[in-house]
């Protein structure tokens, strides 16, 4: 472990610029639960009920009940060692982007600066008239909430399963990739497409792929330099190690 967390800080230390693309793990040490729970349930309900523009349509006092309660669960949490240390990057190198599958906004709370959030934001709803988009924080919002513009009836701004990605966020991720040279890739299991897209297309454009997982995942194949282990524990040892490189520089 000690010499693959050298390779990672030095392929670091002349990195221009760096593509962090993260999933669940990477909050799972802030206490938010991964998605993939070996009884196919997610926190007791059925993704089809829960999670599908046809469980919304069906039943959208449940859906809302559901993620007010992610909602609750968030503003609860706090960013943990693996938020901070991707955050401390932007001081360690010219460009550092974060594309991530997490709705939690903890990469934002952290205190990274670009952060393309690619299924979306528990902090926003969308109006189903006007089609606003609207960040209304962890206020409170009961199971029928209401358009403030245009009365309208609002869903959570959350990419449900069959759903297209936000366009523009899904434009700037790939451009980002197109020019990162190192890409880091923390906390998937990278089996959800098109996310996980972004990994191969890293590595078709030269890319230095690093992997933080516990276990080895869809991503690996692709890997470069394997870390594993908890990434709250990982990245702040790589950081430790890439602050070390620039100022013996
Ligand atoms: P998953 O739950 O599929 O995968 C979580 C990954 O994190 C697994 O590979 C774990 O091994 C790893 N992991 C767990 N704890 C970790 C830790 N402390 N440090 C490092 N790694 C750890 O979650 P995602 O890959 O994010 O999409 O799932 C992708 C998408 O599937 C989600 O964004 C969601 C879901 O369907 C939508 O809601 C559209």
């Amino acid at each position: 472990m000690d010499l693959e967390l050298d390779r990672a800080a030095k392929t670091l230390s002349v990195a221009k610029h760096v593509v962090v693309f993260s999933g669940a793990g990477v909050s799972a040490e802030s206490g938010v639960p991964t998605f993939r729970a070996s009884d196919g349930l997610w926190e007791g309900h059925r993704i089809e009920d829960v999670a599908t523009p046809e469980g919304f349509a069906n039943d959208p006092d449940l859906v809302w009940a559901f993620y007010n309660g992610r909602r609750e669960n968030v503003g609860r949490v706090t960013p943990n060692p693996g938020h901070a240390a991707i955050a401390q990057l932007e001081s360690l190198i010219d460009r550092v982007t974060v594309a991530t599958q997490n709705v939690d906004g903890l990469h934002l709370v952290a205190g990274s600066t670009t952060v393309y959030e690619l299924h979306g934001s528990l902090r926003e709803t969308r109006c189903l008239a006007c089609r606003e988009i609207k960040n209304r924080g962890l206020e409170e919002l009961g199971t029928q909430p209401i358009c403030p513009s245009c009365g309208g009836r609002l869903r959570p701004n959350i990419v449900w399963f069959r759903e297209q990605l936000p366009h523009q966020t899904w434009a700037y991720a790939e451009a980002a990739v197109t020019s990162c040279d190192v890409f880091i890739v923390v906390g998937t299991s990278a089996v959800v497409y098109p996310a996980a897209g972004l990994i191969s297309l890293a590595k078709s454009v030269g890319a230095v792929v690093i992997e933080v997982n516990l276990t080895p995942t869809n991503a690996s194949g692709y890997a470069d330099i394997c870390l594993y282990g908890p990434s709250g524990m990982v990245l702040p040892k790589v950081v430790e190690r890439l602050r070390r490189l620039s100022t013996s520089e």
